[in-house]
């Protein structure tokens, strides 16, 4: 079985992408900046935005963390969100999620100017990767790095059937939309399933590629699955181990032992689709730098 090595081909695109941010420094004296915003101290939270930014600086951009108490205001936020929109040494703003319960992430969301919102998660660039406008629009990080690995891995997708399980805004949706698209690592038939789903191994088993982001840990078998399909393990979740040193250790949707047997290729977690993550970032946060200076 081929595992796919989402960390192995994030490196190779972090190191493109540090040489196309020299080559933007100069032709313009500048390099691609990215506002993070965390609200509360959420220790999860905070360690995604503390890799996000260092990884942000290895490749010479520039990263700016702006850390809010957690009894800001709705108000605060959007006000923190908009003097980000007008400033234009920011390319790229992320609110990092969860917010306060006080916040409506939606709001939050929806405040974020669509030229900077290098997440992809503002309802117009999912709108126009629904309409199939993917070079006019940012496309969420985990789906985009998932179509990213399965260009890389030159994995056959056109008229394949693709089985999408969960169907969250942040992942299930974006990405069954992205597999639908008449792109050269996409073009496929396209199910989707989710908790109401009755008799979800008669999907999955009909698929050449699985993609699974549900968040439960180990929930795809090897019965659940067709022999030499791909499967894409978005899951990531702690499951206790007293031998591990912090006690715990992150495991995926897919039971990587029983499933590796029957499928052709797969992601394994942690180390594949998570490292893809935070490198989409840049790449969307480079695209927005080169889009708003007209390169
Ligand atoms: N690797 C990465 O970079 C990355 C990025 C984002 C997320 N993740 C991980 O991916 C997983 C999913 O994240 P998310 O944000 O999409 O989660 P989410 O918002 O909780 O959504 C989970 C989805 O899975 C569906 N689901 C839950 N239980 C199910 C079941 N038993 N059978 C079928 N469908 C079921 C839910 O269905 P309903 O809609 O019916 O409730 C929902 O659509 C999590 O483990 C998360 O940590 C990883």
């Amino acid at each position: 079985m081929l595992i796919i090595d989402g960390k192995k081909v994030s490196l190779d695109l972090k190191n493109e992408l540090k040489a196309s941010v020299d080559k933007c420094k100069t032709i313009t004296g500048n390099v691609p900046g990215l506002t993070i915003i965390i609200v509360g101290q959420d220790p999860a939270s905070q360690g995604y935005v503390r890799n996000k930014a260092k990884t942000c600086k290895e490749i010479g951009m520039i990263s700016t963390v702006i850390e809010m108490p957690v009894e800001t205001t709705e108000k605060d936020l959007i006000e923190t969100i908009e003097a980000l929109n007008h400033d234009p040494a920011v390319h790229g703003i992320l609110v990092q999620l969860p917010l306060p319960k006080q916040i409506d992430e939606f709001t939050a969301t929806l405040a974020v100017d669509p030229s900077k919102d290098v997440d992809g998660f503002h309802p117009e660039n999912l709108g126009r990767l629904v309409m199939g406008h993917l070079d006019k629009c940012f496309i969420s990080c985990t789906p985009y790095g998932i179509l990213e690995l399965l260009g890389r891995y030159s994995i056959e997708t056109k008229g394949k059937h693709c089985v999408v399980v969960g169907r969250s805004n942040l992942v299930g949706k974006a990405m069954a939309n992205l597999m639908l698209q008449k792109h050269e690592a996409a073009n496929c038939t396209v199910t989707i399933c989710h908790s109401a789903t009755q008799n979800i191994s008669f999907y999955t088993r009909q698929a050449d590629i699985l993609i699974v982001a549900i968040g439960k840990a180990g929930f795809i078998t090897a019965d659940m699955v067709k022999a030499g399909a791909v499967v894409i393990d978005v899951g990531i979740n702690r499951i206790e181990d007293p031998t591990a040193k912090n006690g715990y250790r992150l495991v995926g949707d897919v039971d990587y032992e029983g499933v590796s047997g029957v499928a052709s290729a797969m992601t394994p977690v942690p180390g594949g689709v998570g490292p893809m993550t935070i490198a989409m970032l840049l790449k969307n946060t480079l695209l927005s730098f080169q889009r708003l200076n007209n390169l």
